[in-house]
């Protein structure tokens, strides 16, 4: 007994040694920031529970079943300031939306930061460009960069095929559809061309290759994460009891499995010596290309699947936001009609999508209001300073300790009154008219890790909305919910769906 009880006191004394050496180193590393640098501490958020912070848990997952956290969240910025700092159990959290902040976590503090990774998007993701840091990330990053910028041209014609059989879809009765399933049906044939040189056809009428089942185990294994992000360190509770996740990522990889290997039978060295002998062109094909590098099938199933990921839920939901926003502000769409039936016939080229001005500033007004990024983060490797959110004005740099987690909250940076106008709920594609922003406007966000994919982004969505609006007079609304309620899963779209009606005369 006395033992047990010695025991249980050395534990208590070295544990508390440790707790207040960390604690002091902290504050001297603090204080050293202070005298060189003039930090000072960001706005503490007023938990009312101190020692893990569940109350903003409990909190933002009552507002996310609701639909509305990332609106209410800049509730917290207008009370505490654009910058303050949070509990989330051992983790210090430092959210911001001040640009000067993202512009230093993402570019000119890069080295400082890491993606912070999510142990529990593992099994899913695996390691590939979306979570992997320094010279394996940069080697990622090569494989894909050049794809990119090869597809621009041969893109249109691509995307063409594919929106043909989405149209054939739209009633043009005026009956109501909701856009947001084929939507995502068309990009996923579009990524899975693009990337796997195979569109998994989920058009196509009898589902040939299973989409629907694909789509939902993406949209399953999402969810998991998304669950699994808001609970954070009690997480691996879920792991005893609910094994909705595990089989939606295992369905998930047998799909792709099946094109990894076809890429590497294709990119053997044997078949490659073949080629090269009898000197056929063959297509630039993405997972082709990694096959050359990456041999190891698991490797590659999740390299390819990154880019995946990053593809399949984003461009479809800036599509259906767009069509969303449109629907509900509909002289938008007699705009735009104007201006895409004064082309005439000339053939839809990239140089002629790019000069589309007003097209554009749909797209940005779209990705402001509801862009499908609300918050991304990045965690500190090294002691380093934020330049701006410390002190009761938030001017003073802040102090951020190595471990600690800086939330760039996207969402609330995009509807920022200072930045926007007090109208900054409203969808007006006229206030782009003669801006020109920096780091106050980053859906695709900034320095070297920004999406590699934001020139083919743009110019597919100029050439939708392009075909579209020369198809139909008129888009009507036909949702009673006015408003955008959000369904927040790693990206967030729309809960109620865009349900429209077309009008062809
Ligand atoms: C509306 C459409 C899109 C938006 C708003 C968007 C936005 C973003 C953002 C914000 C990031 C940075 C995430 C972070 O580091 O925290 C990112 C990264 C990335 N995006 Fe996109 N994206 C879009 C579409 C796409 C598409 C269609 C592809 C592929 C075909 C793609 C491929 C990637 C890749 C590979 C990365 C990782 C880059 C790296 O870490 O080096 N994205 N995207």
């Amino acid at each position: 007994m006395l033992y047990t009880a010695t025991v249980l006191l050395w534990a208590f004394a070295l544990l508390s040694t440790v707790y207040f050496y960390k604690k002091w180193a902290s504050y001297k590393a603090f204080r050293a920031a202070a005298l060189q640098h003039g930090c000072k501490r960001p706005p503490k958020y007023p938990h009312t529970d101190p020692f893990f912070g569940t109350d903003t848990l409990r909190e933002r997952n009552k507002l996310k079943k609701q639909g509305r956290l990332l609106r209410s969240l800049g509730a917290h910025y207008e009370r505490l300031g654009k910058t303050y700092q949070e509990k989330f159990f051992d983790l210090t959290v430092i959210n911001t939306m001040e640009p000067r902040n993202f512009q230093q976590v993402t570019a000119l503090g890069f080295g400082d930061y890491s993606k912070a990774s999510f142990a529990d998007a593992y099994p899913m993701f695996g390691d590939g460009i979306l979570n992997q840091e320094g010279a394996v990330w940069k080697h990622s990053r090569n494989l894909v960069k050049p794809t990119f910028a090869r597809s621009e041209i041969a893109d249109v014609a691509m995307f063409e095929f594919h929106f043909e059989r989405f149209l054939e879809g739209i009633p043009r009765d005026r009956t109501t559809i909701d856009l947001q399933q084929p939507i995502h049906k068309l990009f996923l044939d579009v990524a899975s061309e693009f990337i796997l040189g195979q569109s998994i056809d989920s058009q196509l009428p009898g589902d040939p290759n299973d989409s629907t089942g694909f789509l939902k185990a993406f949209d399953d294994g999402l969810g998991e994460i998304a669950k699994r992000a808001t609970i954070g360190k009690l997480s691996p509770i879920l792991f005893f009891f609910d094994n909705k996740y595990k089989t939606a990522y295992e369905k998930l990889h047998s799909y792709v499995d099946i094109h990894v290997q076809r890429a590497l039978d294709a990119t053997s060295p044997e078949t490659l010596q073949k080629i090269d002998d009898e000197g056929k062109q063959t297509r630039y094909i993405l997972l082709h290309e990694m096959a050359k590098q990456v041999r190891d099938p698991i490797e590659l199933r999740f390299q390819i699947l990154h880019v995946f990921i990053a593809a399949r839920a984003t461009s479809s939901i800036l599509m259906a936001n767009m069509i969303f926003n449109l629907a509900r502000n509909p002289e938008i769409w007699t705009e735009l009609r104007k201006q895409s039936l004064a082309l005439g016939d000339q053939p839809l080229t990239f140089e002629l999508l790019k000069s589309l001005t007003f097209f554009r500033y749909v797209i940005h007004e779209t990705l402001r209001l509801t862009g499908p990024s609300g918050r991304t983060r990045r965690q500190a490797i090294r002691d380093t300073i934020l330049p701006v959110g410390g002190g009761p004005d938030g001017e003073a740099p802040v102090f951020v300790e190595k471990g600690t987690m800086v939330a760039l909250d996207l969402y609330s940076l995009h509807h920022d009154k200072e930045i926007w106008g007090e109208d900054v709920f409203e969808f007006n594609p006229h206030r782009w008219e003669g801006r020109k922003p920096m780091w106050e406007f980053i859906p695709f966000l900034g320095g070297p890790r920004m999406c590699p994919a934001q020139q083919q982004v743009l110019t597919q969505s100029v050439y939708f909305l392009v075909r579209l609006t020369r198809e139909f007079v008129r888009i009507e609304n036909r949702d009673e919910v006015l408003e955008y309620v959000e369904t927040a899963r790693g990206t967030v779209e729309s809960r109620n769906g865009v349900k429209v009606a077309f009008f062809s005369s």
